[in-house]
């Protein structure tokens, strides 16, 4: 493990209860409000990293495992697991508490979303400063 990465944080990036805003035509929650909310999960993990502006540059393949519903309380844990020279690399689990069995968390996907720091001109900057 990269020494110059802060541990995991020990509370979630973000917890928040899907709302029927959020819904698409068939009642369940939009792909793209999870999406949203992975990369500010994110963001939330890359500026305890390091306060930066930072933009996202890519987010891997997203399969979503199940389904999200009006209620559900979704939990966003975000890790850190690379830091390059401009880029910072982070891993976001999302988990849902359904509205009807509150005692159950189920998985409902996970990212890995990269971003660059960037300068007032928008051009890459270093995450850390040199050793
Ligand atoms: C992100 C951006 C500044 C990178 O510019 P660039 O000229 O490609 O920069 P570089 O080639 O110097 O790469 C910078 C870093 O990004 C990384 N990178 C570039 N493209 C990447 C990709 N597709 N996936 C992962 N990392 C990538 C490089 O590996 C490099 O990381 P490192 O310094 O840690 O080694 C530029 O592409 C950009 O502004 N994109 C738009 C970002 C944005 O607006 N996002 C929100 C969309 S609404």
């Amino acid at each position: 493990m990269d020494d110059r990465i802060k541990p995991p944080s020990t509370i979630p990036a973000i917890r928040v209860v899907m709302m029927p805003k959020d819904t698409n035509a068939e009642g369940t929650i939009f792909g793209g409000v999870i999406l949203s909310l992975i990369d500010q999960a994110a963001f939330i993990e890359a500026s305890r990293q390091a306060h930066h502006r930072y933009v996202t540059v890519s987010f891997n393949e997203v399969e979503f495992h199940k389904p999200v519903f009006v209620g559900d309380v979704l939990t966003l844990w975000a890790q850190t697991t690379r830091i390059g020279r401009t880029s910072i690399t982070i891993h976001v689990g999302v988990l849902a508490q359904r509205r009807t069995h509150p005692d159950v968390e189920v998985p409902v996907t996970e990212a890995d979303v990269v971003f660059v720091a960037v300068d007032e001109s928008g051009n890459p900057t270093p995450v850390l400063p040199p050793a």
